[in-house]
């Protein structure tokens, strides 16, 4: 069996391996692989942490393993120092000496796509006027995925170039969660098929596994990780979340709403930017808005206008539970609002629904301030005109979440909001487009990465996180210094570099991914070499008994059959 295969003897259409689902990787092609940092384990992460028996010698044959993975290269370093709470990793936290404080995101890693569909193209392409998708949806590039992608080659990508990038040991992560709702197993979590990335640290004991509900997978396992360190069970160890999704649809009109994304977080104590503790609020309600029933398929049924109705029921309600907290919390602090928050972090299917939603935080502002006193009203809100007064008059917050006219003028009033406190926020949304569970947390990697690091210091930035359904939470985050959590360095130069593909390119290849959905014995059609940036896992097979094998894209362009399940 070949080993290594390089770029050159693959083919399109042709498997890397075909026996690569069920054979191990023989120990000739592992000799290759130079032990790295983010293999060994630090000397001073004991195996005695949570009584985990973890191997504290670093690995350098692989031939007695039953199941085979090759570690990816470590040439990606950190491009800044690290901040002062990763400066010493690899010292176990001391769990006993008092609960853990400022927990929260230390390192984020964010996976895209390598190919991406302009927008205005798409417009010219499906037909429509021009400006669609553009200005009526808000959205600007969209990430195009191949039939070599699928819900754990882009975990894989993610969670391992975290690791890298961090110089973490595998041994030091203990718990370790995923949302998605990119089903391709009803039973199998992606998060087991990321246990390979662990396996040659011997580190076994990682609580968490997958959770599903729309786009709110993500935040369920943040709150989850959080609790679980704040806990009695915690022992020193870091938690690793995973957000990601494959958003791809099969109606014309919904399709400019697709995109893709995998977000794997590091979350520890005295974190960069942390989650301020009691503020949150949920609702949750039941209601068929976007829903999954046809197995078969990977195409959501959605009703797109009722899906944003709910989602502006779910900001409502979230934005006025927030506000209660925060005022029965601190009474004397300003209160929690659009003037005191100093970004908004939305869930963004399309940017024009985040729009929306932040026309209505200043309605439901200026609607409250009126309450109080229509001076107070008149001073925040000098642009809100008489008309527009009397056009508030006349509806409620609850009879008018629909109501067009009212929407356009408070979009006027919150044009500045927008520009200072939610437009960093969109970097990536506006250019991979919607990422479903990973959303809310691109928006956040966002608007860490674009604004001035004296400007983030010590900000409050509120996450409005929706998973129809429905499922939804909003959250205050702190931005403790002059640091970011690790990552974000190059999320600009990464976005820039990808290739544009045609909008037949796009369509063609949904038709890959629908041939490819729930199938056996089949190898993608797409080439790796067109689709796949350096770094990069890949699925190279899916054998008859559907066991899936992923290949990994070198830095060098040199590709690995990487991880194979026996
Ligand atoms: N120039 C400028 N604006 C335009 C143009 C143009 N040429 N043409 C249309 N528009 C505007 C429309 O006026 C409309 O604006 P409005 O929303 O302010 O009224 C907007 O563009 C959209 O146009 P529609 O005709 O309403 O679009 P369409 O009916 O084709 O579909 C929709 C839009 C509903 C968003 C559809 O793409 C969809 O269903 N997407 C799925 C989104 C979704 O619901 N996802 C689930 C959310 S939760 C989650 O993420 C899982």
């Amino acid at each position: 069996m070949s080993t290594s295969a390089s770029s050159d003897t693959l083919q399109q259409g042709q498997p890397i391996d075909q026996n690569a689902a069920t054979a191990p990787v023989s120990p000739s092609f592992s000799a290759d692989v130079s032990p790295s940092p983010s293999a060994d384990v630090s000397p001073s992460l004991t195996p005695e942490m949570c009584g985990s028996s973890v191997s504290t010698s670093p690995v350098t044959s692989f031939a007695s393993e039953a199941m085979v993975f090759v570690n990816p290269d470590t040439s990606r370093e950190p491009a800044v120092p690290l901040p002062p709470a990763l400066s010493n990793i690899g010292t176990p936290f001391d769990a006993s000496a008092g609960r853990p404080k400022d927990i929260g995101i230390l390192a984020m890693e964010v996976y895209f796509p390598q190919s991406f569909v302009e927008q205005s193209d798409l417009e010219e392409f499906d037909n429509v006027s021009s400006g669609k998708y553009t200005i009526g949806l808000g959205q600007s590039r969209m990430a195009v995925v191949d039939d070599n992608e699928d819900i754990n080659s882009i975990c894989l990508t993610a969670v391992s170039r975290l690791m890298m990038r961090t110089r973490l040991p595998y041994s030091a992560i203990g718990r370790l969660e995923v949302g998605t709702e990119t089903i391709i197993d009803k039973s199998k979590a992606t998060k087991t098929v990321l246990m390979q990335l662990f396996a040659n640290s011997g580190n076994t004991d990682v609580e968490g596994i997958d959770t599903t509900n729309a786009c709110y997978g993500g935040t369920a396992a943040l709150f989850n990780t959080v609790a679980w360190m704040e806990g009695s069970s915690w022992c020193g160890r870091y938690g690793i979340v995973v957000a990601a999704d494959i958003a791809v649809y099969g109606t014309k009109a919904a399709r400019p709403t697709g995109g893709c994304a995998a977000i794997a977080m590091l979350v520890g104590p005295n974190a960069p930017v942390y989650l301020e503790p009691g503020l949150r609020s949920s609702h949750f309600e039941h209601v068929y808005d976007f829903y999954k029933p046809d197995f078969s398929s990977e195409y959501p049924a959605v009703d797109g206008r009722l899906s944003a109705t709910c989602f502006t029921r779910a900001l409502d309600t979230c934005y006025r539970r927030l506000q209660e907290r925060g005022a029965a919390l601190r009474p004397n602090e300003t209160p929690v609002d659009t003037g005191s928050l100093d970004y908004l972090v939305f869930h963004s299917p399309y940017l024009k629904l985040v729009r929306k939603s932040v026309s209505r935080l200043a309605y439901l502002d200026y609607v409250a301030a009126a309450a109080k006193s229509p001076e107070l009203a008149a001073t925040r809100f000098p642009q809100v005109s008489a008309e527009l007064q009397q056009l508030v008059a006349e509806s409620t917050p609850e009879t008018n979440r629909d109501c067009a006219a009212l929407e356009a003028g408070f979009r006027k009033v919150s044009s500045g909001l927008w520009s200072d406190k939610v437009s960093p926020a969109t970097l990536i949304a506006k250019n991979v487009g919607n990422s479903y569970t990973a959303s809310a947390y691109a928006s956040l990697a966002s608007v860490l990465a674009s604004e001035p690091l004296d400007k983030l210091a010590g900000a409050r930035l509120m996450v409005f996180s929706y998973g129809s359904g429905l499922a939804s939470s909003m959250f205050c985050l702190r931005v403790r210094g002059p640091a970011i959590p690790v990552g974000l360095e190059d999320l600009a130069a990464r976005l820039n570099a990808r290739t544009a593909v045609s909008p037949q390119h796009f369509t063609d290849a949904l038709s890959r991914r629908e041939a490819a959905h729930g199938a056996a014995s089949f190898s993608p059609v797409a080439s790796h070499q067109d689709t796949i940036a350096p770094s990069t896992f890949f699925l190279s097979h899916i054998n008859d008994r559907h066991h899936r094998a992923y290949a990994y894209k070198r830095a060098d362009g040199t590709v690995v059959p990487s991880v194979a399940s026996s």
